[in-house]
């Protein structure tokens, strides 16, 4: 057992006008409302975070944005900086997240400056990583994670990087309704903690949430979270329904 509160983290990606986060976020509100020893978080965009913090204000229920951008303000059309999320009522931020690597040009460099932008601005950084299938069937498993880790969080000391969630996600079960097995996901998450000891150190390890995201269901995350390295979930598709989302929050 170890004593990590498990995180179950909604990513609602480019879906949901305001007044559907809304209706959404209320609903689970309600539905979540008697959950302990669990924390959640939904991420609508950008257009919804103010609305939907009304919502969630004083609930069981954290806001989180999909991106951010590294400069305070400033000459960059069409970006968004950290301070500009936490006035919006924003806890949490994904970084890194698959899509934008492969759509939006994110690399490992500019990962690792989101990063440093959320944990000034005390936002809590979900940081993404994960192989694509190729790679999965070359082998390139761990070494893709190494990279992605090492360099996503490279010149950190440790002290900054206390609220630091990671989210494994293997590409190829992001919305393709292939979960990884349990063990392929454990083997991957103890892989990442270990990279997280060598580099931070053994408390820091320990502490460091790591959620696995692809294809969780109300039907699979349970035998997902008995893994010990799995310590939440990163929920696309199933969390954009309330009752379905509620469900994978009350996973045990
Ligand atoms: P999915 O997405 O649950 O729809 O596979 C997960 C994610 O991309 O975060």
């Amino acid at each position: 057992m170890n004593d990590r509160t498990p995180l179950i983290a909604g990513n609602w990606k480019m879906h949901k006008t305001s007044p559907e986060a809304v209706e959404t976020a209320s609903e689970l509100v309600k539905l979540v409302a008697d959950t302990t020893d669990v924390d959640i978080m939904i991420a609508p965009v950008f257009t919804a975070l103010k609305p939907v913090s009304e919502v969630v204000r004083n609930s069981r229920v954290g806001l989180g944005a999909q991106n951010l951008y590294w400069e305070k303000e400033g000459a960059f059309t069409g970006e968004i900086s950290a301070d500009m999320l936490v006035s919006a009522g924003c806890q949490y931020v994904i970084i890194g997240h698959s899509e934008r690597r492969q759509f939006f040009g994110e690399t490992d460099q500019t990962v690792n400056k989101r990063i440093r932008a959320a944990i000034d601005a005390k936002l809590i950084p979900v940081f993404c990583v994960g192989e694509s299938e190729s790679e999965r069937d070359a082998d390139q498993t761990f070494s893709v994670l190494d990279k992605q880790v090492k360099k996503g969080l490279e010149g950190y000391r440790a002290d900054e990087l206390g609220t630091l969630v990671i989210a494994y996600e293997p590409v190829w079960a992001i919305g393709t309704g292939k979960t990884a097995t349990r063990e392929q996901a454990q083997e991957a998450h103890q892989f990442i903690r270990s990279l997280v000891d060598s580099a931070f150190g053994t408390d820091l390890a320990n502490a460091v949430r790591i959620l696995y995201g692809g294809s969780v269901k109300p039907d699979n995350v349970a035998q997902l979270m008995q893994m010990p390295d799995i310590d939440g979930a990163l929920v696309g598709g199933a969390s954009l329904n309330a009752e379905s989302f509620s469900r994978i929050v009350k996973f045990k």
